[in-house]
């Protein structure tokens, strides 16, 4: 059966196949984003609209991903694309400050409870990068506490223990760091603190334990690209708590989770982070990213002040990026969050019965607008449930959907747009159907 849907896809994507072929001959694998790349060659998508695109052979395919949960509005949003062309016209990129980036600034501190001020970047990994940085500057300490399991991006500090092999990575509540990239320094891997998620007792040990060097610890509110795993509020709290008597900051990136509603996670919860972290939707489809917090914190990045934190980046708050930004953020209202996040509960529901009518054991974690699929039949509340899913039914589901006109993520994961409607969902669905019911037998042995 999966050499089948290989065959099929192979058969079906003649032109990707061909830009693959140059492809490799430039860039490693073809492609210029790891994730990007499934074997045996990854789709060339040439355009997109609302909650579809088109790949280089002209077929079309649901967007069930939206750029790894970025596009919130779908593609091409005809106020996103004014905006976007209106200010191309009037230039792109200046060495001064801008007008429109004090807007979605204070968009973003009007919506987000941690947020007394913001500086821009360009990605999540940046975000993550300046927000520890500033969390070692304000504390004097050197090292991060994060989350087995959790995901902030690929600088140094973030590539530990986001995919550990389990034979590695040491008992559930007292993880052992590791590195997740070749040339991962070893440094970093003795100034971070690896935390099990959602077991707030031996997490609140680990940290007492190493509060005197730790500057912070940062977490993903709802584990977002490790597999949609909602933090319990309970563990949240402890974590605020512990975090506040011992003088450390707590940072919640939220580069995935401020899809959930207009104050993030952070605002559903009821727990305010000291510093948080922010990308995806708030650059409207463009590389825009922030960092922002307490004013006290932050503070040490103005550069008014003697030894601040020198924050550098050519494109930080370029209009172009602040523009989409904006525009996208603007028709964000918490009705449309709402609604987005009914079709996400609404979504869960129906790929749980699909499931349930084939008898596939599999988890289906949902929060909002993001779910994913393990296919195990335990809850999966931690990155141990993730990694002893089985990964090979994950592939197959997914290569079978993408040969049934739906793009996800290979690993399994998927987000909704504001684009889609109840059609869009259905289409969804019964693709989910066909290709369950085609690898049914194969599962079941
Ligand atoms: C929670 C989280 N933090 C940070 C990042 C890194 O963002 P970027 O890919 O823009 O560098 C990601 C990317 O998926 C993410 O999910």
């Amino acid at each position: 059966m999966a050499n089948d849907a290989e065959a099929l896809y192979r058969e079906t994507t003649p032109h990707s196949r061909v830009l693959h072929e140059k492809a490799v001959t430039v860039m490693p694998g073809g492609t210029t984003r790891t994730t990007t790349y499934f074997d045996p060659y990854p789709l060339y998508i040439e355009r997109g609209r609302g909650c579809r695109v088109w790949d280089a052979d002209g077929t079309e395919r649901i967007d069930m991903l939206g750029n790894y949960t970025a596009m919130i509005l779908g593609h091409a949003h005809p106020k996103v694309v004014e905006a976007i062309q209106k200010q191309a016209a009037r230039g792109t990129g200046f060495a001064a400050a801008n007008a429109i980036e004090v807007q979605l600034a204070t968009l973003l501190c009007e919506r987000v409870p941690s947020l007394d001020a913001v500086r821009f970047c360009n990605s999540g990994t940046e975000a993550t990068m300046f927000a520890m940085r500033l969390a070692r500057a304000f504390t004097g300490r050197p090292k991060i506490a994060r989350i087995e399991g959790g995901y902030h991006g690929t600088h140094d500090y973030a590539e530990v223990s986001t995919h550990p092999a389990l034979s590695e990575a040491g008992p559930p509540d007292a993880p052992i760091a590791r590195p997740d990239s070749a040339g991962t320094p070893d440094w970093v891997l003795h100034q971070t603190v690896v935390l099990p998620f959602n077991n707030p007792n031996a997490a609140e040990a680990i940290i007492r334990r190493e509060a005197g060097e730790l500057a912070a610890v940062i977490l993903e509110p709802v584990i977002g690209a490790g597999g949609v795993i909602a933090a319990t509020v309970e563990f949240l709290e402890r974590l605020r708590s512990t975090t506040q008597e011992l003088g450390i900051l707590l940072i919640f990136d939220e580069v995935i989770s401020l899809r959930l509603g207009p104050g993030g996670a952070q605002q559903m919860y009821g727990v305010t982070p000291d510093l948080t972290t922010m990308g995806k939707i708030i650059g409207g489809g463009l590389p825009v990213a922030a960092f922002g917090g307490r004013a006290d914190v932050m503070g040490l990045l103005d550069p008014r002040r003697e030894g601040n934190l020198a924050q550098g980046g050519t494109y930080n708050g370029n209009p172009l990026g602040m523009a989409a930004g904006l525009a996208t953020m603007t028709e964000l209202t918490p009705d449309v969050y709402e609604d987005l996040n009914r079709k996400g509960a609404r979504v869960a529901e129906l790929l749980r019965e699909v499931f349930a009518s084939h008898q596939v054991p599999v988890q289906i974690n949902s929060a909002g607008s993001m779910f994913a699929l393990h296919f195990t039949d335990r809850p999966v509340v931690d990155y141990r449930g993730v990694a002893t899913a089985n990964k090979d039914k994950t592939r197959e589901l997914f290569l079978g959907l993408v040969n049934h006109g739906v793009l996800m993520a290979p690993r399994g994961m998927g987000a909704l747009s504001t684009a889609m409607d109840e059609q869009d969902i259905q289409e969804f669905i019964d693709a989910v159907e066909t290709v369950v019911a085609g690898q049914r037998p194969r599962w079941e042995q």
